[in-house]
């Protein structure tokens, strides 16, 4: 069935509320970003996101990826009471806004920005099966090679979502890929959900 705009708005009208802090962050960044607004998730994308975190129970999480801070707020409300996010992006400008939501959204002390290369960060965490969630959505030519750092660092049965899986064609191969079970969700422009085998 294809998605109009009145069945999106349908889909809106019939989701979690939108809470405010996240209603004035997507407004502040289209004033300030026109250009690049578009890149942040959808509100129904970020509900989604908390429940996932919510049902895994969740308390180490990883996104690469930030911009304004969006998907970060979304997915640090999942974590667990002494949960903590590490958000990866390359943008100073960008990444100032989302810090002045994670304040208000009350998440700050739970998320660590590293601000470099996203494959520099990977390469210096700890390569064990510590991460519970992890969140794919940066420069879709490094797609792969988050992937590869990421899938050994997940525990067994964690969960990872990577963007925009539509309209990038096949950044991941289900089938040359034993280590997890996936799903690709028609959620924005693709959302793959992953599952590392237990
Ligand atoms: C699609 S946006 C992320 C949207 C965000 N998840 C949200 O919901 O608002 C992609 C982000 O990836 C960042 N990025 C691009 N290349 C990167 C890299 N090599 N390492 C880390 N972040 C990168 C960009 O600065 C940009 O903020």
């Amino acid at each position: 069935m294809p998605l109009t705009a009145e069945l999106y708005d349908y889909l809106i009208a019939h989701s979690a509320e939108r809470d405010p802090v996240l209603s004035e962050l997507a407004a502040e960044t289209l004033t300030r970003f026109p250009a690049a607004a578009g890149m942040q998730i959808g509100p129904e994308q970020g509900t989604f996101m908390t429940l996932l975190t919510q049902f895994t129970g969740a308390s180490r999480a990883l996104e690469i990826g930030t911009f304004t801070g969006y998907s970060a707020i979304c997915v640090a409300r999942g974590l667990s009471a002494s949960g903590k996010l590490t958000c990866c992006d390359v943008s100073e400008d960008w990444t100032s806004l989302a810090r002045k939501y994670w304040e208000l959204a009350g998440v700050a002390d739970r998320i660590d920005l590293q601000l470099r290369p996203a494959l520099e960060t990977l390469q210096a965490m700890p390569a064990t099966e510590t991460l519970d969630f992890a969140f794919i959505d940066a420069d879709k030519t490094g797609y792969i090679g988050y992937w590869e750092e990421i899938v050994p660092r997940m525990r067994p049965g964690g969960a990872i979502l990577v963007d925009n899986t539509l309209s990038h064609g096949r950044v991941i191969d289900p089938a040359a890929d034993g280590r997890v079970t996936l799903v690709l969700l028609p959620v924005g422009d693709g959302l793959t959900l992953a599952r590392k085998h237990g």
